[in-house]
């Protein structure tokens, strides 16, 4: 992969990123997911590492190969995630969520198979997941500590993107746009990353890769001084 040569501005820095999608357990076969591939996340772990970070890479279920250099966590859950991110945040300078992680989940997971008893499929009780963006952006020890968030929308994606950075609180949103087979599953994303500062950054379509690569040119200057 062609790219320009990189700036070492993340050396001497650990970097947390979240990638893939969660699954839900229904019962020991099944579960509920979601389609994100984790490209984008590892894109994030590669750039890093490339920049001279240190990274730790909480990733669930994806089929990818490990980004050589990186501390890989596996998890399947999100309370998985959330405990594997808790764990691992207080050593980061930069917290990167790309993960999708699933909002709800089956209020119980089935102890055994469950089998079809001709008088039509139970509901399945949903409840809602922890929002680990939101408690690793409310608990931060070391306000240095930047923490950034992804949020995929349809429409209004300014308005809505600005919403949602305020209600996780935290420091960067990157939005990208989806529908008609963008961002999901595909090798290229667009994005506009928005500020708690009130900027707005606008990243144009290309390889996610390059996406990552403009989002560390944010988050870099905005670190704090760097840990011995
Ligand atoms: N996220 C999280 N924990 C959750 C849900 C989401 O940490 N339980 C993180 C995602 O990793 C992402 C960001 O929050 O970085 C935004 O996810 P998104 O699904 O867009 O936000 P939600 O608050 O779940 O809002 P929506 O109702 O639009 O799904
Ligand atoms: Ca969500």
């Amino acid at each position: 992969l062609a790219r320009r040569d990189l700036p070492a501005d993340l050396s001497g820095r650990r970097v947390l990123i979240t990638a893939g999608g969660t699954r839900e357990a229904v019962d020991p076969v099944r579960f509920i997911g979601n389609r994100s591939s984790g490209r984008q996340g590892y894109a994030f772990a590669a750039t890093a590492l490339a920049r001279g970070a240190r990274v730790d890479l909480i990733s669930a279920n994806v089929a990818l190969p490990d980004p050589p250099g990186a501390e890989i966590t596996r998890v399947e859950s999100a309370r998985e995630m959330r405990e594997a991110a808790l764990a691992h945040s207080t050593a980061a300078d930069v917290v990167i969520m790309t993960a999708a992680v699933a909002d709800f989940r089956p209020a119980e997971s089935a102890p055994g198979k469950i089998k079809k008893t001709g008088e039509g499929p139970a509901p399945i009780e949903l409840v809602e997941n922890p929002d680990i963006l939101a408690e690793l952006a409310s608990r931060r020890d070391d306000p240095g500590r930047l923490v950034v968030g992804f949020a995929a929308e349809t429409d209004n994606v300014l308005e809505y993107g600005r919403a949602k950075l305020e209600r996780k609180g935290c420091d960067l949103l990157v939005v990208n746009q989806v529908g008609d087979g963008r961002a999901f599953g595909t090798e290229d994303n667009q994005a506009v990353v928005l500020g708690a500062d009130g900027s707005a950054t606008e990243i144009p379509h290309g390889p996610k890769e390059e996406l990552a690569d403009r989002v560390w040119d944010l988050v870099a200057p905005r670190l704090g001084p760097a840990h011995t």
